[in-house]
């Protein structure tokens, strides 16, 4: 991990952003781009102009840091994410993160479009994640330790708080939104999964599956930060509906949730 990638990032942001702590960061994954309107920003700045960040390559991720006041919180959104697979390393995938750290904020709520292992879920359901799959095996700690990111062995028994995870389905509930309880398998990708892989991760019990957030969490986690974690399902995994899957159509399902993931992240925010 290069240190100094970190520190020209911070150099960069305006003091504004480290004067008053965040109650609240945010990661919007693919389709939640929209889910905290632009418009009603108090700051925005594009990824592309943060040094060594560089714009997202995925297309529905809109590359834009915002800093919102709402519901009389201030709010750090990222909108649009780096992944691993994008094969820059882990830098600016856990960037976010570590800005967010930078900033004094304690809580991150991490959100992505996943594919539903669960044959309960539909697509369009929330998945509030209660903990996760590494399949990968490797991840953002790996590297020579720093103290302020946490001890060298970071104890991962409940990354994600339940408190956090009990207002995401306070919100969904009160919105009449389909929400349960699910375990995140994190797959490098590019490419979704085969069928057999689906079937293999059924058996060690993830509900969704993903190609995000797992790093996040993880880095957040060992920092200190209260996480959680909530998933759309764009999908059902491969192999469970029987067709092929695209990235057009996990991009669809998140214009079809746009109403359902404002009103959830509002909610939220508001029981903070
Ligand atoms: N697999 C992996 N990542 C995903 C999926 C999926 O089915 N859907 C959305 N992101």
């Amino acid at each position: 991990m290069d240190f100094s990638y970190f520190d020209r990032a911070a150099g960069y942001l305006p003091d504004v952003c480290f004067e008053r702590r965040p109650d609240l960061g945010i990661m919007l994954g693919s389709g939640w781009g929209d889910a905290l309107k632009a418009d009603a920003a108090i700051l925005s700045i594009s990824y592309s102009d943060i040094p060594g960040f560089g714009a997202s390559t995925v297309a529905g991720h809109a590359g834009e840091f915002r800093l919102f006041q709402l519901h009389g919180k201030i709010v750090a959104a990222w909108c649009g994410r780096r992944h691993y697979y994008e094969g820059v390393g882990w830098e600016p995938v856990v960037l976010p993160v570590e800005m967010l750290r930078r900033m004094g904020c304690e809580k991150i709520l991490l959100t992505n479009a996943a594919g539903g292992i669960d044959p309960g879920l539909r697509p369009g359901d929330f998945v509030v994640i209660r903990d996760h799959v590494n399949l990968l095996g490797l991840g953002p700690l790996i590297g020579p330790a720093r103290e302020e990111w946490g001890p060298r062995f970071p104890d991962m028994t409940a990354i994600y708080t339940k408190h956090l995870a009990e207002l995401l389905h306070a919100a969904a509930n009160r919105l009449g939104i389909r929400a349960k309880d699910g375990v995140y398998a994190f797959n490098a990708g590019p490419c979704y999964e085969t069928p057999a892989e689906i079937r293999a991760y059924a058996a060690l019990g993830a509900s969704v599956v993903g190609m995000s957030t797992v790093p996040e969490a993880v880095f957040a986690k060992a920092c200190g930060m209260k996480v959680a974690g909530v998933s759309l399902v764009s999908n059902l995994a491969a192999g469970i509906a029987g067709g092929s899957l695209s990235h057009e159509e996990v991009v669809a399902a998140g214009t079809e949730a746009k109403l359902r993931m404002a009103a959830l992240i509002g909610d939220f925010v508001d029981r903070l």
